[in-house]
């Protein structure tokens, strides 16, 4: 067969957001997220995945009366907020096609309702897109990663009131109007099925606000109002920049039957069709029927408005874009044992290994999705997340982290052979090519990144920067296009 590898043109690099980097969490006229008033949960247990992340009105409201950043590892950061100049010159140094990012919303709209932008945050993000320009980095920004301002999710319940979808629209038409002329890759929502499991994280949802019972129906009903919003800021990015390319963000969740038993193999299908609806309504604009279906038979009515189903179909993306980490198993057998992951449970493979933090590692599984995926959609495809959190030893200014070149080099082998295959991947951005604090646990020693940071969970450190030993592995990866796997 012939090997036809990487693209020439195809978009090394790598993936941060904000919230998990920036720091600097309460100055310059930024207001609190979310992500502000995460807790340290170095212990996260299968469970905790499961309970709806426990979050309450009192903890909300205690939170954010909380003055200080001891136990929120997110108001810190890695302090790119300060030296974003300095880390954009690693990302060069490795050879970044791109850098995926994403915009704080509160750093432009500290309540979400302000009519006008704060402009210490535009002048921020306008310093670091015209920085990145000067390395000749193509950004590819996500407009909401996790970190809504608290404000509406206290005012509102987040998502689930529709007036958001008008903040959120004023805050993406700043971001194009001012940032457009750097910024062509565009993606709405991170991970927009994590709302599921996640809805404080994913869509600022506090479980009590919910009347008795009404949980799932506001779950759904918040997230029809993020597809809404996600295809009204895609019209409104068309017709203000003109060669711009949206895409949708997924969780690709690749699901395997424990058994050939027919029943496990229903339940996969039932998890894999469950996954595919979130990137059905902004590919093919509209919800899939099986979908409204299964959501009548639970009782969930998704209040649409008039023009609501007009929009989703003239408004569809131009790409996909997807996280990879793992895949997972199901099986009927509620004795089945249960392993963590990116955003879910799942069951144990019996055929994989896992992460220090249990996740299962499967690069096969990415070709899988890679096929999956294609095959379903027909539009080009990026892969914006994929990486291994470990504990990484600094030993004379290195990281000798051959378990991640490891695990890279098996991905990306497995990438290739799926372009090989007639897949259409333009972009590869690993998460994430620094250290930073981790979404679910908020730890510091889940470390991701090419470059070491001087940092420990509770803050101490000197936020020096070293160079692990995958960062020259990358470097060439992307030097020879893959060649050098
Ligand atoms: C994805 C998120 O789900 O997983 C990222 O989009 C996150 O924000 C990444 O960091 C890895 O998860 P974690 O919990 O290990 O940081």
């Amino acid at each position: 067969m012939k090997n036809l590898a990487f693209p020439d043109n195809f978009l090394w690099g790598g993936a941060i957001a904000a919230n998990q980097i920036e720091g600097a969490w309460n100055i310059d006229g930024k207001g609190i997220s979310v992500a502000d008033i995460a807790t340290y949960k170095p212990n996260l247990d299968v469970k905790d995945y499961v309970a709806h992340m426990a979050v309450t009105c009192e903890g909300v409201m205690a939170a954010i009366s909380d003055p200080s950043d001891k136990n929120y590892p997110k108001r810190r950061g890695i302090d790119f907020y300060h030296r974003y100049k300095e880390d954009l010159a690693l990302f060069a140094e490795m050879g970044f096609k791109t850098l995926r990012l994403s915009i704080a919303w509160t750093r432009l709209f500290p309540t979400g309702e302000e009519l006008t932008p704060n402009p210490e945050g535009v002048e921020f993000y306008k310093n670091v897109f015209k920085e990145m320009k000067r390395l000749a980095i193509e950004p590819i920004v996500t407009l909401s990663h996790y970190e809504m301002p608290v404000a509406l999710s206290i005012k509102y319940n987040g998502w689930v009131k529709r007036s958001v979808i008008d903040d959120f629209v004023r805050f993406s038409t700043v971001c194009f109007d001012q940032f457009g002329a750097y910024v062509k890759y565009w993606l709405t929502f991170n991970e927009i099925d994590s709302i599921y499991r996640h809805p404080f994280t994913t869509a600022g949802i506090i479980p009590d606000k919910c009347k008795d019972g009404q949980l799932e129906q506001d779950i759904y009903q918040a997230l029809h109002h993020q597809f809404v919003a996600s295809a009204l800021v895609t019209k409104i990015a068309r017709e203000k920049i003109a060669d711009c390319k949206i895409g949708c963000m997924l969780t690709k969740l690749t699901t395997y039957p424990l058994t050939c038993k027919p029943e496990d193999v229903e339940l996969a299908l039932q998890k894999t069709l469950d996954n595919y609806f979130y990137a059905d309504v902004q590919i093919k604009g509209e919800y899939p029927k099986l979908t409204l279906a299964n959501l009548k038979q639970k009782g969930i009515d998704i209040m649409f408005e008039e023009g609501d189903k007009q929009l989703l179909k003239q408004n569809t993306v131009d790409f996909l874009s997807f996280s990879y980490y793992m895949s997972k198993a199901e099986s009927t057998n509620p004795d089945a044992d249960r392993i963590p992951g990116n955003t879910i449970i799942g069951v144990k493979n019996p055929y994989l290994k896992s992460t220090e933090w249990g996740w299962q590692i499967d690069p096969k599984g990415l070709k899988i999705s890679l096929i999956e995926l294609y095959d379903r959609y027909n539009i080009p495809m990026m892969i914006v997340e994929n990486g291994i959190g470990a504990v990484d030893k600094l030993e004379g200014g290195t990281v000798h982290d051959h378990y991640r070149i490891e695990y890279f080099k098996e991905h990306f082998k497995q990438m290739k052979e799926a372009i090989d295959e007639g897949v259409e991947l333009i972009a590869y951005t690993s998460w994430a090519p620094i250290d930073l604090v981790s979404a679910s646990t908020s730890q510091m020693s889940k470390r991701y990144g090419f470059i070491y940071v001087d940092q420990d969970d509770e803050g101490n450190g000197t936020l020096a920067r070293y160079k692990k030993e995958s960062f020259y592995w990358y470097k060439k990866v992307i030097e020879t296009n893959g060649k050098a796997i």
